[in-house]
């Protein structure tokens, strides 16, 4: 999976305006701003409206990564919606966007959890090569499928959604690429329910265990490891050392859990950019988010090498390197 010339040439993102404190939140639940800042970093979240679904987040995204990029609706070719928390089961939500869009452009989703965005952008690279223009969304509204009484998930998730448009072009360099997966211990994060293995049945799944569960110790000690080993096997793939790399953007689960894999690869704490304070996690949308975030910060420079890492149920995970070139119209979003 060595390197393409494929370019990120808009940048766009959208978080739902609610923000939801950790003092909002021990209001009703037994927890406290102090527990959740040391344990994970998290100072706020943002919470999707009534109203809101992931299409309706990723579609804002997708239009100010494509006003970005200067391009119209009509010039994508491909589609793709990296979500592990789609409208609905059946279909995929990619299709709905493409609609809102006003487009018929290929569309499907992608669920690799929290490392579905670097999933994505392996895809779409490879489609880009191929000729095409690729808008790549992730896009997620957690809040809608966590138990919001069990105050070990609660407090951890965010909606939001992150997109970018991905064009070949001579010069730039996407890659190369790490992604691998573990699915034999499904239920260390997983939502049982609701899927072909047990439907949801309103009187069997009264009970919240058929809710969002994560055995949150096992998924930490799996996430430093694979994301250390992911982000070591690209640098080794491009030839660089981690001193060559000037921005590590990791997804936003835990606070701890990017200090300890950036400890690990002696990747010192400003070449961290952290955004999990105030957006939670938002699983596949976080990356996006965070690249959005660092350009607004003026941490993206020109010709800044980044490195990329993942992890997330199933398990999976992925890591990339990625040379920032800016976006066509180089601007920002909120
Ligand atoms: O995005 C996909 C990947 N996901 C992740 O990477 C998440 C990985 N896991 C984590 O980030 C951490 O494991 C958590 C933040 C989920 C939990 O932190 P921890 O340091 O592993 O805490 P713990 O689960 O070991 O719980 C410690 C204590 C327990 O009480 P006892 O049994 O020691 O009395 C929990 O019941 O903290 C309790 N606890 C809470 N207390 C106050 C759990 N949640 C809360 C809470 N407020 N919200």
């Amino acid at each position: 999976m060595s390197s393409v010339e494929v370019a990120i040439t808009g940048l766009g993102s959208y978080l739902p305006e609610r923000t939801v404190t950790n003092d909002d939140l021990a209001q009703r639940l037994d927890t406290s701003d102090e527990w959740i800042r040391t344990r994970t970093g998290i100072r706020e979240r943002h919470y999707a409206a009534p109203e809101e679904a992931t299409s309706d987040l990723a579609l804002t995204a997708a239009r100010r990564a494509l006003a970005d990029a200067g391009l119209e609706p009509t010039d994508v070719d491909v589609l793709i919606v990296a979500t592990t928390t789609p409208d609905h089961p059946i279909p995929a939500t990619a299709p709905i966007v493409a609609a809102r869009l006003g487009v018929e452009c290929a569309a499907f989703d992608l669920n690799a959890a929290c490392s579905g965005f670097v999933y994505g952008l392996k895809v779409g690279a490879d489609l880009a090569v191929a000729g095409a223009t690729v808008l790549l969304i992730g896009a997620e509204t957690l809040t809608r499928y966590v138990d919001h009484d069990d105050r070990s998930i609660a407090v951890l998730f965010g909606d939001g959604a992150g997109a970018v448009v991905l064009q070949a072009e001579q010069g730039a360099s996407l890659g190369p690429f790490d992604l691998g997966s573990d699915g034999s211990e499904v239920e260390i994060l997983w939502m049982r329910a609701g899927g072909a293995r047990e439907p949801f049945d309103p009187v069997l799944h009264a009970d919240a265990s058929s809710r969002m569960n994560m055995r949150g110790g096992d998924v930490y000690r799996h996430a430093v490891v694979r994301m250390t080993e992911s982000s070591r096997a690209v640098l080794d793939r491009a030839g660089i050392g981690v001193e060559d790399v000037d921005l590590v953007i990791g997804h936003q689960a835990n606070q701890r859990i990017l200090e300890a894999v950036g400890q690990r690869l002696g990747v010192s704490e400003e070449r961290l950019h952290l955004t999990v304070d105030r957006h939670g996690n938002t699983s596949a949308a976080s990356i996006p988010l965070a690249l959005d975030d660092a350009r607004r910060s003026g941490a993206l420079q020109a010709g800044a090498r980044l490195l990329l890492t993942a992890f997330g149920g199933g398990l999976t995970w992925g890591s990339c390197l990625l040379t920032w070139k800016g976006t066509r119209s180089g601007g920002s979003s909120a």
